[in-house]
C-alpha cells in the first residue's frame, strides 16, 4: 500500500498525532514517506500547519499542503468565505499519485472527519480516496461515545467502496477508566476492522528524538510497528 488516507471520527481527535507515528514508524522501518494535508483551514499563510507538525515529529518527510484557508471552518465553507477555489477530489488524487511516484509511503490528512466538504460540489475525503483507490484508516478517541463514531465512519467509507484499513486510538489515557479499558475490545467490532494501534495522550508534547523512538511500539506491524494488540486487550480490556 502506497497511498494511506488517514481520517478521523472527527476534527481533535488526533489524526496528526496518528499521521506523525505512521510517518516516524515508516522511516525507522527504511522506508521513505510524504505527508499531504490536502486543506488546511484555520492558519494564515507561513503558521505552521499539520505537515509541518508531522515533520517536526516524526522527521525527514516530503511535506506537502495544497491550499490554506483562514478560516477554521470546514474546507468549502472555508474556500467559499475566502472567495477561494476550493480543492477538489481530482487535484488530491493527482498531487497524492505524483508523490507516490517517488515515495514508499503517501499518508493523505483529511480535514475533520470523513465526510467534511472540500467543494462546493459535495466531495469530500472519501472521493480523493475512491479515485486513487486507498485504504483509510480511522484516528478514533478512546472515550465513550467512540463505538458509534467509530462505527459510523467505518460503514460511510464501506459504503463508498473504501476498504478500512483499521483504526488508531489517537489519545490513550494514562488513566484509562472503564469505558476506555472496554473500547480496546469492542473497538474492532464496531469498525469491521484491527485496532492498529494506540498513541498515548501526551505523545504530540514529547520531543521529536523521543516521539520518534517510541512511535513503533504504539503502532501494528502492518504500520511498521511492533505494538501487540493482544498484549493491550490483556492489559487493559477485563480490568
Ligand atoms: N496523543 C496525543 N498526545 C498529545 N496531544 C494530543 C494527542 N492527540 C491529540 N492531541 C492534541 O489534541 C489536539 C488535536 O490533535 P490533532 O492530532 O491535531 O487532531 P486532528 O488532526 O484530528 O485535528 C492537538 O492540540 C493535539 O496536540
Ligand atoms: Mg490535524
Amino acid at each position: 500500500m502506497t497511498v494511506q488516507v488517514v481520517t478521523g471520527t472527527g476534527t481533535e481527535i488526533g489524526k496528526t498525532v496518528v499521521t506523525a507515528a505512521l510517518a516516524a514508524a515508516a522511516l525507522a522501518a527504511g522506508r521513505t514517506v510524504a505527508v499531504l494535508k490536502p486543506a488546511q483551514t484555520g492558519l494564515l499563510p507561513g503558521e505552521p500547519g499539520d505537515v509541518e507538525e508531522v515533520a517536526r515529529l516524526a522527521g525527514p518527510v516530503t511535506a506537502a499542503e495544497l491550499a490554506r484557508f483562514p478560516d477554521p471552518l470546514a474546507p468549502a465553507t472555508a474556500a467559499r468565505r475566502a472567495g477561494a477555489v476550493p480543492v477538489g477530489p481530482e487535484e488530491v488524487a493527482e498531487a497524492a499519485a505524483k508523490l507516490a511516484t517517488g515515495h514508499d509511503l503517501v499518508l493523505v490528512e483529511g480535514a475533520g472527519g470523513l465526510l467534511v466538504r472540500f467543494d462546493g460540489q459535495g466531495n469530500t475525503l472519501a472521493e480523493a480516496a475512491r479515485l486513487l483507490a486507498a485504504p483509510v484508516l480511522v484516528a478514533v478517541p478512546a472515550a465513550l461515545g467512540t463505538l458509534n463514531s467509530t462505527a459510523l465512519t467505518a460503514e460511510a467509507a464501506r459504503a463508498r467502496g473504501l476498504e478500512v484499513t483499521g483504526t488508531v486510538i489517537g489519545g490513550w489515557p494514562e488513566h484509562p477508566g472503564l469505558a476506555e479499558r472496554c473500547n480496546t475490545g469492542d473497538l474492532t467490532e464496531a469498525a469491521g476492522a484491527p485496532l492498529l494501534g494506540a498513541v498515548p495522550w501526551g505523545a504530540g508534547g514529547l520531543d521529536p528524538a523521543a516521539f520518534r523512538q517510541a512511535a513503533p511500539g504504539w503502532l501494528a506491524p502492518e504500520l511498521h510497528g511492533r505494538w501487540d494488540a493482544a498484549g493491550f486487550r490483556g492489559t487493559w480490556a477485563d480490568r
